[in-house]
């Protein structure tokens, strides 16, 4: 690319976690060289509204809108531009507001981590950095994320699956937690992040209030086993030949690792790298490859363990396909302390996107039979 990279930088969303989003897009937005990459900021309102114009990201953290415009992009491929919206005489006019050769999906959870933005980028044929709508959908599913570990030999903790629907008759459902006999549990919806929705139950009268608040969030409601765990985390970097970082260890500063440890109290720790044996680290960081590729990541992922503190036996606990980006983040601390700064890591993962765009530019999508 003969000019500075067209860079979108996507931030907000419709997410319980909107908030770590905008600490994580400012720390990229600071960091990127501005001699390298055209920048163009894209807020996404917590109610799914997306906003360009001047910094965006101090509006959206004031929550103060009026100075920006509303903004789209379409799901065609001949456009990879991000549009803003303009009323004249009753109509609504799209004018474009920047081209882009690549956007940064700085979200996460629903509507960020799941795919389903992913499959717009996809239907504009814009370059974008992380997984696709696979791996993103399938790394976001907790549920069927166990199923791909499970047929891949990577072991995950034992769990059972309730449906929503199941939920009009509370005696059955709490006959197979009672069948499942693995107190302590953990109860959370298939489909979320950032420990929302999560309980630690210790017997069936406590299952019972979980699952219920649990199934505010979701469908599907997830089951466990409780670990008594250390909990250590590894990011992975790449496309085909991804490549897997120390690994780090989080103590938390409460029971476990909830939403209020993980935002709002700062005496969680982070211990880069983690006190392991040479044997454990090997056989994690071989886990955390093979789920990557498991479920087809690209770009980026952090994979989260789960080490039993007395037997030391590992479960993989899930994969997160856009890991926090703040500057005291584990997916980024951990290239640091392996040698790759926070600047270079952004820039690596912008150049893989761009990459992969190539590389879908030459698949062909059309057979010409001539029979
Ligand atoms: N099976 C389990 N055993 C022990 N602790 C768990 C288990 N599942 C979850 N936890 C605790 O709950 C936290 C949040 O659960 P997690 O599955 O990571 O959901 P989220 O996607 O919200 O981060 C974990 O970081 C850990 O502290
Ligand atoms: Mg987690």
């Amino acid at each position: 690319m003969n000019h500075p990279v067209r860079l979108g930088v996507l931030f907000g969303g419709r997410s319980g976690e909107h908030a770590v989003s905008l600490v994580s897009a400012r720390s990229v937005l600071e960091t990127l060289d501005r001699d390298k990459y055209q920048v163009t900021q894209i807020g996404i309102t917590l109610e799914g509204d997306w906003l360009v114009g001047d910094d965006v990201l101090s509006a959206l953290a004031n929550q103060k809108y009026n100075s920006l415009s509303p903004a789209a992009m379409l799901p065609v491929p001949s456009r990879p531009q991000v549009f803003s919206l303009k009323k004249v005489e009753g109509a609504e006019l799209l004018e474009v507001f920047a081209e882009l050769d690549v956007i940064f999906p700085v979200l996460h959870g629903s509507y960020g981590e799941d795919g389903t933005v992913q499959g717009l980028f996809e239907l504009n044929n814009l370059a974008y950095v992380g997984a696709g709508v696979l791996g993103s959908s399938v790394g976001m599913d907790k549920a069927l994320f166990k199923d791909v570990m499970v047929a891949n030999q990577i072991p995950v903790t034992p769990a059972i699956l309730i449906r929503s629907s199941e939920l009009d008759d509370m005696e059955a459902v709490l006959a197979r937690v009672r069948d499942f006999n693995q107190f302590p549990v953990f109860i959370k919806p298939a489909n979320m992040g950032s420990s929302v929705g999560v309980h630690k139950c210790q017997d069936l009268e406590e299952a019972a209030e979980g699952i219920l608040d649990a199934a505010r969030y979701d469908r599907r409601i997830l089951i466990e086993k409780g670990i008594n765990a250390r909990e250590i985390e590894l990011s992975v970097l790449g496309n085909d030949h991804p490549r897997v970082s120390i690994p780090g260890e989080i103590r938390p500063a409460a029971e476990f690792y909830s939403y209020e440890a993980k935002y709002h109290d700062d005496s969680s720790e982070l211990i880069i790298p983690a006190p392991l044996e040479d044997e454990q680290v090997n056989l994690l960081q071989e886990y955390a490859l093979l789920a990557y590729q498991s479920i087809d990541c690209l770009g980026m992922a952090r994979a989260d363990f789960l080490v039993d503190k007395e037997s030391g036996e590992v479960f993989l606990n899930e994969v997160n396909t856009i890991p926090g980006f703040t500057p005291i983040s584990m997916y980024p601390k951990l290239w640091e302390a392996s040698g790759l700064s926070y600047a270079n890591l952004i820039e690596e993962l912008i150049d893989l996107a761009l990459e992969r765009q190539q590389e879908k530019d030459r698949i062909i999508r059309k057979y010409d039979y001539e029979g």
